[in-house]
């Protein structure tokens, strides 16, 4: 399948506006692309009582499983707050990723001046846990 970056970088841009940050100010917003081409995007949901926020990778993740996606070909997160360079997913996240993904999907993060850098799963979370 042809991935088209620019509409998912523009898909996570667009989600990010509506992220709810209001105690860190990190807004995120992230976008996958599944098998049949669809693109499901997500936010970061932030709470009061702080655990219990969800990052956008999660929340584009649960979009995709819930519209009946089933894997992501391609995922996107774009994020920043102030001189922050770079939004890496979380830990969890790249494990989230992973479950829908193959080592060598691509994630594509970008920081607020829109610069994005490319990685494999696999470069992000080596070794993964993952069953057959
Ligand atoms: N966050 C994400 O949504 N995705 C990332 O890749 C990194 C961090 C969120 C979690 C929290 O709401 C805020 O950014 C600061 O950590």
């Amino acid at each position: 399948m042809k991935v088209d970056d620019e509409a998912l970088i523009e898909a996570a841009k667009e989600v990010r506006t509506r992220a709810h940050a209001p105690y860190s100010h990190y807004f995120v917003g992230s976008a996958v692309l599944d098998e049949k081409g669809r693109i499901w995007s997500g936010c970061n949901v932030e709470n009061a009582a702080y655990p219990e926020g969800i990052c956008a990778e999660t929340s584009a993740i649960a979009a995709m499983v819930a519209g009946g996606g089933k894997r992501i070909v391609a995922i996107a997160a774009v994020g920043g707050h102030g001189t922050v360079a770079a939004c890496t997913p979380c830990g969890g996240c790249r494990q989230r990723i992973r479950e829908f993904a193959d080592r060598t999907t691509r994630v594509v993060l970008l920081d607020e001046h829109g610069k994005p850098r490319r990685y494999t799963v696999e470069e992000l979370l080596p070794a993964s846990f993952h069953l057959p």
